[in-house]
């Protein structure tokens, strides 16, 4: 490894209003919807652990208290389970608590997901840091985060997740103008562009939702106007990176993911998530699942 900082730190934006699944989201922030019993973010903060990232800042909103709370100690419930004597609760319930070291800051209006990242900047400092976007979850068993750091201390600069999606995807998604690197699962990212119109996106390779971002970042943000939808976008600011050396915090490479992703945000996948998560649980597959088979083969009889 090549002698870059180490990346300690982890930015999560979660100020999103969560508009596509009202009203379930008017006074419960989206990220606290269950995949399962488990909130979407708390999965999220399980990876950035994992990854190593133990300091965590959240960049969220108003309505946003109850994610607050949920990583922090609960002591009636805590109490409560502890005098019934359910150790097993009480773990679950403490769990989040311990993953890392939370820090929230709030993003105020919403201007987009890059001023989201904006709002980091006196927390993250000259860091590299990870950025983690809530609404996409990866499976603990393809751990793409840990593989992004690597890269980011073999080639310095900034990294970016890709992966491959279907022609009519890639309007949903910032895309990639890549080139190959001497390793199979990384690229030379050479431009970017944000949500694409169909037929005219530089490739299929899909920004998602993980990225290990250098600090220069900030002032490029800083400078950054508004772009798709009206909003400070992420990937603008990636690409006038892209265009630098690493000498002034530039070049940003790809890592090609081709593990298993879950995204939570649209009421389709996030209704696929569960039911693949639910799927893997060994307390509830035994049951779940014939159910479901049964489900199914009831639902073609009656059509
Ligand atoms: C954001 C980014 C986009 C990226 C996507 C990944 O968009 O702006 O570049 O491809 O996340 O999920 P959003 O889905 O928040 O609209």
């Amino acid at each position: 490894m090549a002698d870059f900082e180490p990346v300690t730190k982890a930015v999560v934006p979660a100020a999103g209003l969560g508009t596509r699944f009202l009203p379930a989201t008017k006074a419960t922030p989206k990220e606290m919807l269950p995949i399962v019993d488990k909130p979407a973010i708390q999965y999220v903060v399980e990876e950035a652990a994992a990854a190593g990232l133990l300091d965590v800042l959240m960049v969220t909103g108003r309505n946003k208290r109850s994610i607050e709370d949920h990583f922090d100690v609960a002591y009636e419930l805590e109490d409560a389970l502890r005098a019934k004597g359910d150790e097993e609760r009480l773990s679950q319930v403490q769990e989040p608590v311990d993953l890392a070291t939370m820090h929230f800051v709030r993003q105020g209006e919403p201007r987009g997901l890059g001023h989201a990242v904006l709002c980091a900047k006196q927390h993250v400092g000259h860091e590299p840091f990870a950025c983690l976007l809530g609404d996409d979850l990866i499976d603990a068993r393809d751990p793409l985060l840990k593989r992004m750091i690597e890269v980011r201390g073999t080639y310095g600069g900034s990294v970016v997740a890709l992966m491959e999606v279907p022609e009519e995807q890639v309007s949903l998604y910032g895309v990639a103008t890549i080139s190959p690197t001497s390793e199979d699962d990384v690229v030379r990212v050479t431009d970017l562009v944000e949500k694409p119109p169909a037929g005219q996106a530089p490739s299929n390779w899909a920004v998602i939702g993980r990225y290990v971002i250098d600090p220069a970042v900030f002032e490029v943000l800083e400078k950054t106007p508004p772009g798709r939808g009206g909003e400070i976008q992420l990937t603008d600011a990636l690409r006038t990176l892209a265009g630098r050396s690493t000498a002034e915090g530039g070049t940003v490479h790809g890592v090609l993911f081709r593990g298993r992703r879950y995204d939570t945000g649209n009421k389709l996948e996030y209704l696929q998530t569960v039911v693949q998560f639910a799927a893997e649980r060994p307390d509830l597959a035994p049951e779940f699942m014939p159910w479901l088979r049964q489900f199914l083969d009831g639902h073609a009889q009656a059509r």
